[in-house]
C-alpha cells in the first residue's frame, strides 16, 4: 500500500469512527485511568455545589473591595485562594456521558439537574483550558499586591460572565440581584 493510500484508511478508519460514536463520544472517550467511583447525579451535586460556592465567595470578595464589608487582606487572600482551587477542580467534576440542562431533567429532580449547556461536552478541551485559565488568574488576584486585587478581580469576573455565556443555561432563578423579587 502506498503511503498516501495508508493515510487515507488510516483516515477513513477515524471518520467512520467519529461517525459510530457520534461527535462528543469520539472526543470524550475516557481513558483507563479516566473512569470515576461516583455516579452522574454526585458529580452534578458535587459541580453546582462547588459553583455556588464560588459564587458566594465571589460576591463576599467584590463587597469587601467596594467597601461595603470591613477590609480584611488574609480573608480576601484566603477566599481567592479557595476560588482558585475549585476552578482547579471544576472541570473535573464531569462524565463523559453528556447530562445538560434540560426542562424535564429540572421536573424529575431538581436537585441533581445541571445548569451546563450541550456545548460542554461538545467542547470539552476548551471549556476545561477556560477553568484553568481562570484557575490562574484567581491565583494572581490572591498573590496580587493590595492596590492591585481588585483589577485582577475584576478581569476574573470577565472569564466567569465569559464562560457562562457559551457554556452555562442562562437561568434567572438565582441571580442574587434579583433576590428580592422573589422574597416579595
Ligand atoms: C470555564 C467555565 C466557567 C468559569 C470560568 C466559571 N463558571 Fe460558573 N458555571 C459554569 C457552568 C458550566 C455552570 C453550570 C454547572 C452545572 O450545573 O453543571 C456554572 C454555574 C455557576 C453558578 C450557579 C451554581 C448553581 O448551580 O446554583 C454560579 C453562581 C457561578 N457559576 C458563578 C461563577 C463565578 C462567580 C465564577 C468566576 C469567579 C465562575 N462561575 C466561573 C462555568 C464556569
Amino acid at each position: 500500500m502506498r503511503v498516501h493510500s495508508i493515510l487515507a484508511a488510516g483516515l477513513a478508519a477515524v471518520l467512520t469512527g467519529a461517525v459510530l460514536l457520534g461527535p462528543s463520544q469520539a472526543q470524550n472517550a475516557p481513558a483507563a485511568d479516566q473512569l470515576a467511583l461516583t455516579s452522574q447525579k454526585e458529580t452534578t451535586l458535587g459541580r453546582r455545589l462547588l459553583m455556588n460556592s464560588i459564587g458566594a465567595n465571589n460576591d463576599i470578595i467584590h463587597d469587601t473591595l467596594d467597601g461595603v464589608l470591613p477590609m480584611d487582606d488574609l480573608e480576601l487572600r484566603g477566599r481567592l485562594q479557595s476560588i482558585s482551587a475549585m476552578l482547579y477542580a471544576f472541570p473535573n467534576l464531569f462524565r463523559a456521558e453528556a447530562n445538560p440542562y434540560t426542562e424535564e431533567g429540572e421536573k424529575a429532580d431538581p436537585g441533581h439537574v445541571s445548569l451546563s449547556d450541550t456545548r460542554v461536552w461538545e467542547d470539552f478541551e476548551a471549556f476545561k483550558q477556560l477553568s484553568y485559565a481562570a484557575y490562574i488568574k484567581a491565583q494572581e488576584a490572591a498573590d496580587a499586591p493590595p492596590d492591585q486585587m481588585l483589577a485582577r478581580v475584576e478581569e476574573l469576573e470577565v472569564m466567569c460572565e465569559s464562560c457562562h455565556e457559551t457554556y452555562r443555561k442562562p437561568f434567572e432563578y438565582f441571580d442574587f440581584d434579583r433576590v428580592e423579587e422573589f422574597i416579595k
